[in-house]
Protein backbone atom coordinates (compact mmCIF):
# COMPACT_ATOMS: atom_id res chain seq x y z
CA UNK A 1 0.00 0.00 0.00
CA UNK A 2 1.48 3.06 -0.84
CA UNK A 3 1.54 6.09 1.82
CA UNK A 4 0.21 9.37 -0.50
CA UNK A 5 -0.15 11.18 3.06
CA UNK A 6 1.94 14.73 3.85
CA UNK A 7 1.83 17.07 6.63
CA UNK A 8 1.35 21.09 5.81
CA UNK A 9 0.77 23.95 7.92
CA UNK A 10 0.12 21.75 10.76
CA UNK A 11 -2.83 19.78 9.16
CA UNK A 12 -2.43 16.40 7.93
CA UNK A 13 -3.36 15.75 3.88
CA UNK A 14 -4.55 12.32 2.30
CA UNK A 15 -1.57 13.65 -0.22
CA UNK A 16 0.38 16.09 -1.62
CA UNK A 17 -1.93 17.55 -4.25
CA UNK A 18 -3.49 20.69 -3.36
CA UNK A 19 -5.91 22.89 -5.61
CA UNK A 20 -4.05 26.42 -5.53
CA UNK A 21 -6.17 29.87 -5.33
CA UNK A 22 -8.44 30.31 -8.53
CA UNK A 23 -11.45 30.63 -9.95
CA UNK A 24 -12.03 26.81 -9.65
CA UNK A 25 -12.07 27.05 -5.65
CA UNK A 26 -14.39 30.13 -6.13
CA UNK A 27 -17.79 28.39 -5.54
CA UNK A 28 -18.84 25.56 -3.14
CA UNK A 29 -20.23 23.38 -6.01
CA UNK A 30 -16.47 23.05 -7.66
CA UNK A 31 -14.79 23.03 -4.40
CA UNK A 32 -16.68 19.79 -3.33
CA UNK A 33 -16.08 17.91 -6.92
CA UNK A 34 -12.47 19.04 -6.22
CA UNK A 35 -12.66 17.19 -2.46
CA UNK A 36 -14.57 14.19 -4.54
CA UNK A 37 -11.52 14.18 -7.23
CA UNK A 38 -9.11 13.77 -4.31
CA UNK A 39 -7.42 17.19 -3.56
CA UNK A 40 -6.08 16.96 -0.23
CA UNK A 41 -6.88 20.49 0.53
CA UNK A 42 -8.08 24.08 -1.20
CA UNK A 43 -6.60 27.37 -1.42
CA UNK A 44 -9.54 30.07 -1.53
CA UNK A 45 -9.40 32.66 -4.31
CA UNK A 46 -7.84 35.48 -2.90
CA UNK A 47 -9.58 38.65 -0.61
CA UNK A 48 -7.38 41.74 -2.04
CA UNK A 49 -6.89 44.43 0.05
CA UNK A 50 -8.10 46.63 -2.41
CA UNK A 51 -11.58 45.33 -1.82
CA UNK A 52 -11.20 45.56 1.97
CA UNK A 53 -10.26 49.26 2.03
CA UNK A 54 -12.65 50.05 -0.42
CA UNK A 55 -15.60 48.36 1.58
CA UNK A 56 -13.73 50.21 4.74
CA UNK A 57 -13.85 53.70 2.97
CA UNK A 58 -17.55 53.03 1.51
CA UNK A 59 -18.73 52.40 4.74
CA UNK A 60 -17.37 55.41 6.20
CA UNK A 61 -18.75 57.51 4.09
CA UNK A 62 -22.01 55.92 4.96
CA UNK A 63 -22.02 56.40 8.37
CA UNK A 64 -20.32 60.06 7.77
CA UNK A 65 -23.86 60.98 6.17
CA UNK A 66 -26.41 59.01 7.83
CA UNK A 67 -26.94 55.81 6.44
CA UNK A 68 -30.61 55.16 8.09
CA UNK A 69 -31.38 58.74 6.60
CA UNK A 70 -30.66 58.23 2.76
CA UNK A 71 -31.56 55.17 1.13
CA UNK A 72 -29.11 56.29 -1.56
CA UNK A 73 -26.42 55.22 0.53
CA UNK A 74 -26.27 51.57 -0.61
CA UNK A 75 -25.17 53.11 -3.44
CA UNK A 76 -22.06 54.07 -1.99
CA UNK A 77 -21.43 50.70 -1.71
CA UNK A 78 -18.67 49.78 -4.89
CA UNK A 79 -19.78 46.60 -6.89
CA UNK A 80 -17.21 44.16 -5.62
CA UNK A 81 -18.99 41.19 -7.45
CA UNK A 82 -17.89 42.81 -10.11
CA UNK A 83 -14.11 41.72 -10.19
CA UNK A 84 -14.39 39.50 -7.23
CA UNK A 85 -16.12 38.35 -3.75
CA UNK A 86 -16.44 40.81 -1.55
CA UNK A 87 -15.52 40.88 2.49
CA UNK A 88 -18.77 39.86 3.71
CA UNK A 89 -19.24 36.97 0.87
CA UNK A 90 -15.61 35.51 1.27
CA UNK A 91 -16.44 35.48 4.84
CA UNK A 92 -19.83 33.64 3.86
CA UNK A 93 -17.69 31.42 1.04
CA UNK A 94 -14.79 30.59 4.16
CA UNK A 95 -17.93 29.11 6.05
CA UNK A 96 -19.86 27.62 3.35
CA UNK A 97 -16.56 25.56 2.26
CA UNK A 98 -16.07 24.84 5.88
CA UNK A 99 -19.48 23.06 6.06
CA UNK A 100 -19.28 20.99 2.36
CA UNK A 101 -15.79 19.88 2.96
CA UNK A 102 -13.75 17.30 5.23
CA UNK A 103 -10.87 18.26 3.56
CA UNK A 104 -8.76 21.36 5.28
CA UNK A 105 -9.51 24.99 3.54
CA UNK A 106 -7.09 27.49 3.40
CA UNK A 107 -8.19 31.40 2.94
CA UNK A 108 -6.08 33.75 1.05
CA UNK A 109 -5.40 37.52 1.48
CA UNK A 110 -3.81 39.20 -1.25
CA UNK A 111 -2.18 42.89 -0.27
CA UNK A 112 1.25 44.88 -0.15
CA UNK A 113 0.38 47.87 2.16
CA UNK A 114 0.41 48.20 5.83
CA UNK A 115 -2.83 48.75 7.28
CA UNK A 116 -5.89 47.71 8.98
CA UNK A 117 -6.84 45.56 6.09
CA UNK A 118 -4.68 42.67 7.65
CA UNK A 119 -6.95 42.62 10.47
CA UNK A 120 -9.23 40.57 8.26
CA UNK A 121 -7.55 37.89 8.90
CA UNK A 122 -8.88 37.76 11.98
CA UNK A 123 -12.13 36.79 10.41
CA UNK A 124 -11.59 34.61 8.14
CA UNK A 125 -9.55 32.74 10.97
CA UNK A 126 -13.02 32.82 12.51
CA UNK A 127 -14.88 32.52 9.66
CA UNK A 128 -13.35 28.87 10.23
CA UNK A 129 -10.74 28.47 7.60
CA UNK A 130 -7.91 25.95 8.95
CA UNK A 131 -4.97 28.50 7.63
CA UNK A 132 -3.58 31.56 5.49
CA UNK A 133 -2.00 31.80 2.23
CA UNK A 134 -0.91 36.01 2.29
CA UNK A 135 0.02 36.90 -1.04
CA UNK A 136 2.12 39.40 -1.49
CA UNK A 137 2.12 40.41 -5.05
CA UNK A 138 4.15 43.55 -4.85
CA UNK A 139 5.53 45.24 -8.26
CA UNK A 140 8.08 47.70 -7.59
CA UNK A 141 8.06 50.73 -10.07
CA UNK A 142 9.08 53.50 -8.17
CA UNK A 143 12.09 54.96 -8.92
CA UNK A 144 12.35 56.23 -5.03
CA UNK A 145 11.86 52.88 -3.37
CA UNK A 146 14.56 50.50 -3.09
CA UNK A 147 14.85 46.79 -2.04
CA UNK A 148 15.21 46.99 1.67
CA UNK A 149 12.17 49.27 1.56
CA UNK A 150 10.54 46.56 0.02
CA UNK A 151 11.91 43.30 1.51
CA UNK A 152 10.89 45.12 5.20
CA UNK A 153 7.88 45.57 3.97
CA UNK A 154 7.08 41.96 3.51
CA UNK A 155 8.55 41.07 6.51
CA UNK A 156 6.10 43.61 8.50
CA UNK A 157 3.13 42.46 6.51
CA UNK A 158 4.03 38.93 7.80
CA UNK A 159 4.85 39.92 11.59
CA UNK A 160 1.33 42.10 11.64
CA UNK A 161 -0.43 38.90 10.29
CA UNK A 162 0.77 36.63 12.21
CA UNK A 163 0.18 39.07 15.48
CA UNK A 164 -3.93 38.31 14.57
CA UNK A 165 -4.75 34.95 14.14
CA UNK A 166 -3.33 31.61 15.62
CA UNK A 167 -4.08 29.40 12.51
CA UNK A 168 -0.54 28.65 10.44
CA UNK A 169 0.33 31.20 7.71
CA UNK A 170 1.75 30.53 4.16
CA UNK A 171 3.44 33.38 2.47
CA UNK A 172 3.23 33.43 -1.20
CA UNK A 173 5.47 35.22 -3.36
CA UNK A 174 7.15 36.23 -6.29
CA UNK A 175 11.03 35.05 -6.86
CA UNK A 176 12.17 38.68 -7.95
CA UNK A 177 14.53 39.09 -4.65
CA UNK A 178 18.49 39.61 -4.80
CA UNK A 179 19.22 37.01 -2.42
CA UNK A 180 16.29 34.32 -2.05
CA UNK A 181 17.85 32.93 0.36
CA UNK A 182 17.99 35.87 2.35
CA UNK A 183 14.34 37.12 2.30
CA UNK A 184 13.26 33.51 3.17
CA UNK A 185 15.38 33.02 6.33
CA UNK A 186 13.77 36.86 7.43
CA UNK A 187 10.44 35.36 6.29
CA UNK A 188 11.14 32.92 8.69
CA UNK A 189 11.62 35.21 11.45
CA UNK A 190 9.03 36.99 10.60
CA UNK A 191 6.78 34.03 11.81
CA UNK A 192 5.98 32.40 8.16
CA UNK A 193 5.00 29.18 8.84
CA UNK A 194 5.10 27.77 5.03
CA UNK A 195 6.27 29.56 1.81
CA UNK A 196 4.58 29.21 -1.18
CA UNK A 197 6.95 28.91 -4.57
CA UNK A 198 6.17 30.83 -6.78
CA UNK A 199 3.22 33.75 -7.97
CA UNK A 200 3.64 34.27 -11.50
CA UNK A 201 4.47 37.15 -12.97
CA UNK A 202 1.65 37.93 -15.33
CA UNK A 203 3.10 40.25 -18.05
CA UNK A 204 0.76 41.91 -19.93
CA UNK A 205 1.69 42.41 -24.00
CA UNK A 206 0.79 44.79 -26.72
CA UNK A 207 -1.27 44.91 -29.04
CA UNK A 208 0.02 46.13 -31.72
CA UNK A 209 -3.07 47.14 -33.68
CA UNK A 210 -5.19 48.66 -31.26
CA UNK A 211 -1.87 50.49 -30.05
CA UNK A 212 -3.06 49.32 -26.22
CA UNK A 213 -1.25 47.38 -23.67
CA UNK A 214 -3.44 44.02 -23.23
CA UNK A 215 -3.28 41.67 -20.18
CA UNK A 216 -2.58 38.37 -21.23
CA UNK A 217 -3.37 35.20 -18.87
CA UNK A 218 -1.45 32.20 -19.82
CA UNK A 219 -1.72 29.35 -18.22
CA UNK A 220 1.35 27.72 -16.90
CA UNK A 221 3.38 24.89 -19.14
CA UNK A 222 6.42 22.44 -16.84
CA UNK A 223 9.09 24.59 -17.65
CA UNK A 224 7.85 27.14 -15.45
CA UNK A 225 8.54 24.23 -12.77
CA UNK A 226 11.87 24.39 -12.82
CA UNK A 227 12.57 28.17 -11.50
CA UNK A 228 10.60 25.90 -8.13
CA UNK A 229 12.32 23.15 -7.85
CA UNK A 230 15.54 25.07 -7.71
CA UNK A 231 14.43 26.97 -5.23
CA UNK A 232 12.91 24.60 -3.15
CA UNK A 233 16.01 22.10 -4.03
CA UNK A 234 18.09 24.74 -2.27
CA UNK A 235 15.78 26.03 0.69
CA UNK A 236 14.46 23.24 1.81
CA UNK A 237 17.59 21.75 3.46
CA UNK A 238 17.98 25.61 5.07
CA UNK A 239 15.20 26.43 6.77
CA UNK A 240 12.36 25.53 9.34
CA UNK A 241 9.43 26.99 7.14
CA UNK A 242 7.72 24.37 5.01
CA UNK A 243 7.40 25.00 1.03
CA UNK A 244 4.57 24.83 -1.15
CA UNK A 245 5.26 24.84 -4.65
CA UNK A 246 3.03 26.71 -7.15
CA UNK A 247 3.41 27.14 -11.10
CA UNK A 248 4.04 24.46 -13.03
CA UNK A 249 3.13 21.46 -11.91
CA UNK A 250 1.29 19.09 -14.66
CA UNK A 251 1.93 15.43 -14.49
CA UNK A 252 2.98 12.91 -11.81
CA UNK A 253 6.61 13.23 -12.43
CA UNK A 254 6.15 16.93 -11.93
CA UNK A 255 4.58 16.49 -8.38
CA UNK A 256 7.22 13.29 -7.92
CA UNK A 257 10.54 16.06 -8.70
CA UNK A 258 8.27 19.30 -6.51
CA UNK A 259 7.98 16.64 -3.17
CA UNK A 260 12.10 15.15 -4.42
CA UNK A 261 12.69 19.50 -4.32
CA UNK A 262 11.76 19.25 -0.72
CA UNK A 263 8.15 20.09 -0.81
CA UNK A 264 5.44 19.47 1.47
CA UNK A 265 2.73 19.94 -1.24
CA UNK A 266 2.09 20.78 -4.63
CA UNK A 267 -0.43 23.49 -5.65
CA UNK A 268 -2.71 22.66 -9.21
CA UNK A 269 -4.59 25.32 -11.16
CA UNK A 270 -3.24 25.57 -14.67
CA UNK A 271 -3.69 21.77 -15.07
CA UNK A 272 -6.95 21.91 -13.56
CA UNK A 273 -8.32 24.26 -16.13
CA UNK A 274 -6.72 22.91 -18.92
CA UNK A 275 -7.74 19.11 -17.83
CA UNK A 276 -10.89 19.79 -15.49
CA UNK A 277 -10.92 19.29 -12.21
CA UNK A 278 -11.03 15.32 -12.39
CA UNK A 279 -7.50 15.72 -13.19
CA UNK A 280 -6.22 15.40 -9.48
CA UNK A 281 -7.81 11.95 -9.66
CA UNK A 282 -5.92 10.81 -12.27
CA UNK A 283 -2.54 12.78 -11.30
CA UNK A 284 -3.23 10.81 -7.85
CA UNK A 285 -3.37 7.31 -9.92
CA UNK A 286 -0.16 7.99 -11.63
CA UNK A 287 1.92 9.24 -8.94
CA UNK A 288 1.35 5.72 -7.39
CA UNK A 289 1.79 4.14 -10.28
CA UNK A 290 5.24 6.08 -10.32
CA UNK A 291 6.01 5.43 -6.96
CA UNK A 292 4.97 1.71 -7.30
CA UNK A 293 7.40 1.45 -10.17
CA UNK A 294 10.16 3.42 -8.34
CA UNK A 295 10.12 1.22 -5.51
CA UNK A 296 8.33 4.29 -3.24
CA UNK A 297 6.36 3.05 -0.52
CA UNK A 298 5.87 6.88 1.03
CA UNK A 299 5.48 10.02 -0.23
CA UNK A 300 8.09 11.10 2.80
CA UNK A 301 10.54 8.66 1.68
CA UNK A 302 10.70 10.47 -1.28
CA UNK A 303 11.01 14.21 0.14
CA UNK A 304 13.95 15.93 -0.48
CA UNK A 305 15.80 13.26 -2.19
CA UNK A 306 17.19 15.97 -4.42
CA UNK A 307 17.17 18.48 -2.53
CA UNK A 308 21.12 20.54 -2.33
CA UNK A 309 21.95 18.54 1.49
CA UNK A 310 21.43 15.18 -0.33
CA UNK A 311 22.43 15.04 -4.44
CA UNK A 312 26.23 14.30 -4.59
CA UNK A 313 26.87 17.45 -7.27
CA UNK A 314 25.19 20.26 -4.54
CA UNK A 315 27.86 22.60 -6.90
CA UNK A 316 25.10 22.28 -9.57
CA UNK A 317 22.42 24.14 -7.83
CA UNK A 318 24.80 27.46 -8.34
CA UNK A 319 27.46 28.98 -10.77
CA UNK A 320 28.91 25.64 -11.54
CA UNK A 321 25.70 24.53 -13.18
CA UNK A 322 25.16 27.85 -15.22
CA UNK A 323 28.90 27.21 -16.28
CA UNK A 324 28.31 23.97 -17.12
CA UNK A 325 24.57 24.08 -18.69
CA UNK A 326 26.55 26.93 -20.68
CA UNK A 327 28.92 24.47 -22.05
CA UNK A 328 26.75 21.49 -22.36
CA UNK A 329 24.79 23.15 -25.86
CA UNK A 330 26.18 21.88 -28.77
CA UNK A 331 25.88 23.57 -31.75
CA UNK A 332 25.59 20.24 -33.49
CA UNK A 333 22.55 19.39 -31.10
CA UNK A 334 20.30 22.63 -32.83
CA UNK A 335 21.30 21.69 -36.06
CA UNK A 336 19.85 18.35 -35.45
CA UNK A 337 16.41 20.58 -34.59
C1 LIG B 1 -7.48 32.70 -13.46
C2 LIG B 1 -6.55 32.61 -12.28
C3 LIG B 1 -6.89 33.24 -11.08
C4 LIG B 1 -6.02 33.21 -9.99
N1 LIG B 1 -6.38 33.83 -8.82
C5 LIG B 1 -5.51 33.82 -7.77
C6 LIG B 1 -5.84 34.45 -6.53
O1 LIG B 1 -6.92 35.03 -6.35
N2 LIG B 1 -4.92 34.41 -5.54
C7 LIG B 1 -3.72 33.78 -5.66
O2 LIG B 1 -2.92 33.76 -4.71
N3 LIG B 1 -3.39 33.14 -6.82
C8 LIG B 1 -4.24 33.16 -7.84
N4 LIG B 1 -3.90 32.52 -9.02
C9 LIG B 1 -2.57 31.87 -9.13
C10 LIG B 1 -2.66 30.37 -8.87
O3 LIG B 1 -3.05 30.11 -7.55
C11 LIG B 1 -1.29 29.70 -9.11
O4 LIG B 1 -0.36 30.16 -8.15
C12 LIG B 1 -0.72 29.98 -10.50
O5 LIG B 1 -1.70 29.79 -11.50
C13 LIG B 1 0.47 29.04 -10.80
O6 LIG B 1 0.11 27.70 -10.71
P1 LIG B 1 -0.23 26.78 -11.99
O7 LIG B 1 0.99 26.67 -12.80
O8 LIG B 1 -0.66 25.49 -11.38
O9 LIG B 1 -1.33 27.48 -12.71
C14 LIG B 1 -4.77 32.52 -10.10
C15 LIG B 1 -4.46 31.87 -11.30
C16 LIG B 1 -5.32 31.90 -12.37
C17 LIG B 1 -4.93 31.18 -13.65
Amino acid sequence: MIDLSTEYLGLSLQSPLVASSSPLTKDVANLKRLEDAGAAAVVLPSLFEEQITAEAEALDQVLSQGADSSPEAQSYFPDFQSYGIGPKAYLDHVCRAKKALTIPVIGSLNGVSPGVWIRYAREIEQAGADALELNVFFLATSLEVGAQEIEQRYCDLVRDLKANVRIPVAVKLAPYFTSMANMAHRLDQAGADALVLFNRFYQPDFDLEAMEVTPNLKLSNADELRLRLHWVALLSAQIRPELAITGGVHTAEDVVKGIMAGAKVVMLTSALLANGVSYVSELAGRLVEWMGEHEYDSVRQMRGALNVSSVAQPEMFARANYLKVLGSYTLEASHRR
